[in-house]
C-alpha cells in the first residue's frame, strides 16, 4: 500500500472532508420519519472520525445513502444517520440539510471544537455520480484536507470520492480504507496458504474478474450458489429451470478448462419448482437435475465435502451464499459451510451483502477475522489490485 494515511499527516486544527460509507437501511418508522436498520457502517466510521476530533479538527462527515438519482429525495436522508452517529462518537454531530453551499457554512459555524459536521446525502446532486468537476469543488470549498475512510464506495470514481480528493491536500485515508485494503491486498500478495476461495449467490458474472484475477494465486475455489449453474451449464451438465447466466457460459467454459481440478462445483443439490415452493424440494445428483426444477442450494454431500475443503485452509475467503438462504428450506449448504468457516483454524475474511446477512443470521461474525464493510469494492479490489479512489490519494 503506497498511498498515506491520516497517521502520516497532521491535520490538527484542520476542518477536514471525510468521505465514509454512512450507505446503511432504513427503516421507515412513520410518515417522512425513518431510522437506521442497521449502524455497521457507522460503527466502521468512527475511529477515523474520533482521531480527527481528538486533533482539534472539524470534520465534515459526506456520504451517499441508497440511490436517489441526483434528485433530494428524504427517504434518503442522512438526517436520521446524525443521532446514531452522535452516540457512537459520544461527540455532538451538526447535520447540514445540504452537502454544499450555506446549509453546510451555518452548521460549520455552530460546530464547536471537538464536535463534527454531517453533511446531506451527496447523491442529491448528479454531479456526484458524474464526477462534476464543478460540484467536486463545492464539496472541497469549506474543507482544509481529505480523508478517504468509505472502503465500499471506493471503486466508484465519483465527485465525493475522487474530485474531491483532487482538489484538496492532503488527500489521505482513514482507519478503515487501510484496513480494508489491507486485508485484500495480503490475500492477492502473501496469503497463508493454502488459501480459498469460497464464491455463492446469484451471478457469476459479478465474480468473473475475481476468478480470473485470482486463478494462479488461489489454491481452491468452492463454487455454490446459482452461479454454479452457468458452471455446470458450460461442464455440459443438465441444469433444468436453474438460473443461468447465458452470455457467460463461455467464459465460465473457459475458467473450468484454465483451472482444473482446482475449482468445486456441486455435486447434489437441493432442487424445486420454484423458489416460493419449498414444498416441491428434492435432492438429486447433478446428473439428475430435470426439466420443472431450479437448483436452490447446494445438497448435503456437497455441503460436507465444502465443509471438509475449508477445514484445511488457512486463508479463506468468502462472498456469497450457497443457496437461496432467506428461505429455511434452503439454507442448510450456506449453514453447514458458514459455520465450518467459523471453525477453520485459518484466517477468515468475508465480503458482500448477502454474506453478512447469512453470517448475521448464522451468528458467527465474532468467529470470523475480518468482515468486510464493501461488497462490490472488496470484488473490485480483488479482480484489479487497486481501486480508483485509492488511486488519487497522496503517496508515501
Ligand atoms: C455499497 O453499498 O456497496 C456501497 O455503499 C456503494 O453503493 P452503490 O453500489 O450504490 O454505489
Amino acid at each position: 500500500m503506497d498511498f498515506k494515511t491520516i497517521d502520516d499527516v497532521d491535520l490538527s486544527g484542520k476542518r477536514v472532508f471525510v468521505r465514509c460509507d454512512l450507505n446503511v437501511p432504513l427503516e421507515q418508522e412513520a410518515a417522512n420519519k425513518y431510522s437506521v436498520a442497521d449502524d455497521t457502517r457507522v460503527r466502521a466510521s468512527v475511529p477515523t472520525i474520533k482521531k480527527l476530533l481528538a486533533q482539534g479538527c472539524t470534520p465534515l462527515v459526506a456520504s451517499h445513502l441508497g440511490r436517489p438519482k441526483g434528485e433530494r429525495n428524504l427517504a434518503f436522508s442522512l438526517r436520521p444517520v446524525a443521532s446514531v452517529l452522535e452516540k457512537l462518537l459520544e461527540a455532538k454531530v451538526h447535520f447540514a440539510e445540504d452537502c454544499v453551499g450555506a446549509p453546510v457554512g451555518a452548521a460549520l459555524s455552530e460546530a464547536n471544537p471537538g464536535e463534527a459536521v454531517l453533511l446531506e446525502n451527496t447523491r442529491f446532486y448528479a454531479g456526484e455520480t458524474e464526477n462534476d468537476p464543478a460540484f467536486a469543488a463545492d464539496l472541497a470549498r469549506p474543507a482544509d484536507a481529505y480523508v478517504n475512510d468509505a472502503f465500499g464506495t471506493c471503486h466508484r470514481k465519483h465527485a465525493s470520492t475522487y474530485g474531491a480528493a483532487e482538489l484538496l491536500n492532503p488527500a489521505v485515508a482513514g482507519y478503515l480504507v487501510t484496513e480494508e485494503v489491507g486485508y485484500f491486498l495480503k490475500l492477492l500478495r502473501d496469503p497463508a496458504r493454502p488459501l480459498i476461495f469460497v464464491l455463492g449467490g446469484a451471478k457469476l458474472s459479478t465474480k468473473l474478474g475475481v476468478i480470473k484475477n485470482a486463478l494462479d494465486n488461489v489454491d481452491k475455489f468452492i463454487v455454490g450458489g446459482a452461479m454454479a449453474y452457468t458452471f455446470l451449464k458450460a461442464d455440459g451438465e443438465p441444469v433444468g429451470e436453474s438460473m443461468v447466466e447465458d452470455d457467460f457460459v463461455s467464459e465460465a467454459k473457459a475458467i473450468l478448462d484454465d483451472a482444473g481440478p482446482k475449482l468445486f462445483l456441486p455435486r447434489d443439490h437441493v432442487v424445486a419448482k420454484a423458489v416460493d415452493d419449498p414444498g416441491s424440494a428434492t435432492t438429486v445428483d447433478t446428473r439428475d437435475i430435470s426439466i420443472g426444477y431450479m437448483g436452490v442450494d447446494i445438497g448435503p454431500a456437497t455441503a460436507c465435502i465444502f465443509a471438509d475443503e475449508v477445514k484445511g485452509a488457512a486463508t479463506i475467503f468468502w462472498n456469497g451464499p450457497m443457496g437461496v438462504f432467506e428461505v429455511e428450506e434452503f439454507a442448510g449448504g450456506t449453514r453447514v459451510v458458514g459455520q465450518a468457516i467459523a471453525d477453520a483454524e485459518g484466517e477468515t475474511i468475508a465480503g458482500g451483502g448477502d454474506t453478512v446477512y447469512a453470517i448475521n443470521k448464522l451468528g458467527i461474525a465474532e468467529k470470523l477475522d475480518h468482515i468486510s464493510t464493501g461488497g462490490g469494492a472488496s470484488l473490485k479490489l480483488l479482480e484489479k489490485g487497486t481501486l480508483p479512489c485509492l488511486e488519487v490519494l497522496d503517496r508515501t
